[in-house]
Parts: C-alpha cells; structure tokens; sequence
C-alpha cells in the first residue's frame, strides 16, 4: 500500500509524466525516466543538497539520463554524461545548453576526460552503479583520475535487503576509491549516498 507521502509525490509529478512521456514519444528513451521524475524520487533532491554543500565549479554526471540533478545543481561548469544517445537528446531538449550534454560511458573515461579538459570538484554516479561489479568501477574512475584530477565522488549503494538489484555494493567497497567524507540517507528506504574524496 501507498504511504500518503507517496501519492503525494505521485500527484505532484503528473506535469513530468506528461512532459517527459512526450520526449519519450519523439525520442524514444527507457521508459523509467518518463515513471521517475524528480519530484517522485526524493533521492535526487537529496543528491543536489549534498553536491551543493560543496560549492563545486566543475561537476560531472556520468548516467545523468534527462538530466533532472545536474540541472538543479548550482555551478558554473555542468557536464552530463549518459550511455543512451536517446536520453541524452531528450536532456538537451528538456534543458539546453545550460548543462554540457554529451553521450559518453564511463567505463570509456577517456572521451570524457577529453570533453571535460580540467580538473572535476564533483563526479556523481547514482542509481546505476548497482548494476556494475565494483571492480569495473574501480577501474573505471582509475582511468578517469589518470587523466584529470577528480576532487569528491558521490556514488549510492542499495540496501541488500531491496530485492531486484544486479549488485549490493558495501561501503567497505566505497572506501576502495578513497574517504568516505559523509553517508546520508537517500531518503527512499532503497540507498544510501556517499560522498568520497577520491585517491588520485
Ligand atoms: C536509472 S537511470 C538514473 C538516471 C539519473 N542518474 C537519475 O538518478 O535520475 C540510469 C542511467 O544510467 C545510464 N548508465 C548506465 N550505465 C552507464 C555507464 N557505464 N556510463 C554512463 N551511463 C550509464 C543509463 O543509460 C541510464 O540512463
């Protein structure tokens, strides 16, 4: 059963549904971002929160699909990176050129080093990481950080109690990159957030 909370936020999303079903239509990206907007996932206000205490100049988002945290984040230089051409089209329809759009995987950090040309205060990487063995991920911000300093990560981890997920990364796991800094609650019974000062 729905908590009030939630149909809440269900009721105050149906402009998004709308919005973003539309893109869907003439872009044709995964349905889950048409069903998770902003205002329905509380994780993604929190994720902003914790970026902005930073005050961060530079900030990447790699998997930002329509691009709904790097778009609210408040910094002068805003990338958003995402496997999906399609998503990708739609962020840069949602949101213009306010945030650098670009198609890019990070397990390919090359090509987003090269995009980026300079040092990263925060990389972000939420609600997809669980679906990679942490050991690609380890190898995959190495091959970042080789190429550009790269400040503070913040990753998510799901609770192994959430069925459905490929991989429950622990924070033991987090601390492989470096210091976990601050973990806080994504707020959805589902993640924790973790802000990571990376080892370069
Ligand atoms: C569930 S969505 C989350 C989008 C966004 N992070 C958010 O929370 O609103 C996951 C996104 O990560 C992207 N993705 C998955 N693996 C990726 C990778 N290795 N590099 C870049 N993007 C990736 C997917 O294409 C998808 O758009």
């Amino acid at each position: 059963m729905r908590s009030t909370a939630d149909l809440f936020r269900l009721m105050r999303s149906i402009p998004d549904f709308r919005r973003y079903g539309h893109l869907q239509e003439e872009f044709g990206f995964d349905h889950w971002h048409v069903k998770s907007p902003y205002r329905r996932r509380p994780y993604k206000r929190r994720v902003v929160a914790v970026i902005d205490g930073f005050a961060p100049e530079t900030v990447v988002e790699i998997g930002c699909g329509l691009g709904e945290i790097i778009c609210r984040i408040k910094a002068p230089r805003r990338f958003g990176f995402d496997l999906e051409a399609s998503v990708i089209e739609g962020a840069k329809a949602l949101h213009g050129s306010a945030v650098a759009f670009h198609q890019g995987d990070l397990c390919k950090p090359v090509a987003i080093a090269a995009i980026v040309g300079g040092p990263i205060d925060v990389l972000v990487a939420v609600n997809w990481p669980h679906m990679l063995p942490f050991d690609d991920i380890v190898t995959a911000i190495a091959g970042l950080t080789d190429r550009t300093p790269v400040r503070t990560l913040i990753i998510d981890t799901i609770h192994p109690d959430r069925p459905g997920y490929q991989h429950y990364h622990t924070v033991g796991d987090v601390r492989r990159l470096g210091d976990v800094t601050a973990t806080v609650s994504g707020g959805d019974f589902i993640r924790e957030l973790h802000a990571v000062r990376l080892s370069q």
